[in-house]
């Protein structure tokens, strides 16, 4: 199994370049299936999650081809891809493909829609919490469709004639139920109004994409969207948005290290609240034309305190990140994780470099120290892991993380943009 190894100590200069966002790819692709005609998708970032979903859209009989780079573009840029949903020819998502990962579930939206039924295993992905989909359910009924579970799938039907419009308010914000109850209402009959929807930078990138194809949304980027049915779907091309988590995952670790570095495409607006939180702790962060800079000479490390929140509050996707930047503060933070009720796995590996965390149900209480040791770590989920890659390059000495899949899944080429940046940090296989 594949280790990461790597020597901190080093500062962080240079230009790191963003990937295209995972978390909007997947939904992106998943409009696919909405349409009979090409859609085409640009910037598509080469990670596990992406293939894994490729694999889940072919068994539904989308031809998906990859297109060669375009003569001047650097290999910074990400994919062009086609998703092509001539036929549908199998709407049963198996457990097999579905337990992998969580935003597969996902598909049950455009299938509902577009073929009035679909057989959907529950879902699997990160094990940060229970995840239910009891929203995405209340949702999809209120769109007229009946709903049954047997045997661990989701059997839904729509109504003769297709899913109906209806006035739908979540109980709490979903970002998943939003994209699906998006995509499903695009194609039912009448006004469909959410409220209480997330309203993610991922949300309005795919919300933009259904306009492109011909829906008819608006409200796109606030709490209320309104979608008026259309009968059918058209091809479009699109652009995945710049990945914030990622960008927010090198801001940290360049306030941690020490250094100047340009996130390359990185939009500020898509994660304000956590670049305003990075500034407190002392880093200098500021929005160039090129992309985010984010400097640190050296000062303290300032605590801060977080709670994570849905967009635009402080995302729970970088949570671990900014633990691990705490845990070299010059004094005591507290984080309040209120999105997932176990994501502190990150803590007791974070505890192997020495860093002093304690828990208390969602709250965690970080007393900072000057110095963390290098260590021996495992990664136990996609942003955990690469929280354990922000405090070794920290460290004092040598460390090790082990069951990097993860971080295959949503970070592209990381050792390579790091090292590119001064981080001595390697790859070893078996
Ligand atoms: C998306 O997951 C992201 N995944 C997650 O990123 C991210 O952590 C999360 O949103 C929150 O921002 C993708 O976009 C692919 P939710 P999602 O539905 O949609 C509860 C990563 O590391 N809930 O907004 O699954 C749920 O348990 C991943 O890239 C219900 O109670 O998250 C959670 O407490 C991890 N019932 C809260 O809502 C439901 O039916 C928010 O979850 C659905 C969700």
């Amino acid at each position: 199994m594949d280790r990461i190894r790597l020597v901190g100590g080093n500062e962080l200069h240079g230009e790191i370049p963003i990937s295209g966002a995972k978390n909007a790819a997947l939904p992106l692709m998943i409009a696919s299936l909405l349409t009979d005609e090409p859609l085409v998708l640009q910037n598509v970032p080469r990670l596990a999650d992406v293939k894994q979903l490729e694999r889940i859209l072919e068994n539904h009989g989308v031809d998906i081809a990859v297109h060669g780079r375009r003569r001047g573009e650097d290999e910074g840029v990400g994919q062009r891809m086609t998703f092509h949903a001539a036929d549908i020819v199998d709407t049963t998502a198996p457990y097999e493909l579905v337990s992998k990962m969580r935003a597969s579930f996902w598909v049950i939206g455009p299938l509902l829609a577009r073929c009035h039924e679909a057989r959907v295993s529950l879902p699997g992905g990160c094990a940060i919490g229970t995840r239910p989909v009891d929203l995405f359910l209340f949702g999809l009924k209120a769109l007229g469709a009946e709903i049954d579970i047997d045997g661990g799938y989701v059997l839904a039907k729509a109504p003769k004639g297709g899913l109906v419009g209806a006035r739908i308010t979540f109980p709490k914000v979903s970002v998943g139920a939003t994209h699906t109850l998006l995509m499903a209402a695009s194609l039912a009959k009448g006004t469909t109004i959410l409220e209480n929807a997330a309203q993610e930078p991922e949300i309005t990138n795919v919300a933009e994409c259904l306009v492109a194809m011909g829906a008819k949304i608006t409200g796109i980027g606030t709490r209320t969207l309104t979608i008026e049915g259309v009968d059918r779907l058209h091809g479009a091309t699109v652009d995945v948005i710049p990945d914030r988590i990622e960008t927010g995952t090198f801001a940290m670790a360049a306030a941690m290290t020490g250094g100047n570095v340009l996130l390359k495409g990185a939009h500020a607006e898509h994660l304000k609240a956590a670049l305003d939180i990075l500034s407190q702790t002392g880093a200098d962060v500021t929005s160039e034309e090129g992309g985010i800079r984010v400097y640190r000479n050296g000062n303290g490390i300032q605590p801060v305190d977080v709670d994570t929140d849905p967009f635009p509050g402080f995302p729970t996707d970088l949570q671990a990140q900014f633990m691990a930047l705490m845990t070299m503060s010059t004094g005591t933070s507290r984080i309040r994780e209120t999105i997932f009720e176990n994501r502190y796995m990150h803590v007791a590996e974070l505890a192997r470099f020495g860093a002093d965390i304690s828990v208390d149900g969602q709250l965690a209480t970080i007393r900072g120290k000057p110095q963390l040791r290098g260590a021996q770590v495992m990664a136990t989920d996609l942003r955990a892991s690469v929280s354990l890659v922000i405090a070794g390059l920290a460290a004092r000495g040598e460390t090790t993380v082990n069951r990097i899949y993860h971080l295959d899944r949503g970070f592209e080429r990381l050792e390579e943009k790091l090292s590119r940046c001064g981080a001595e940090i390697e790859r070893v296989s078996g």
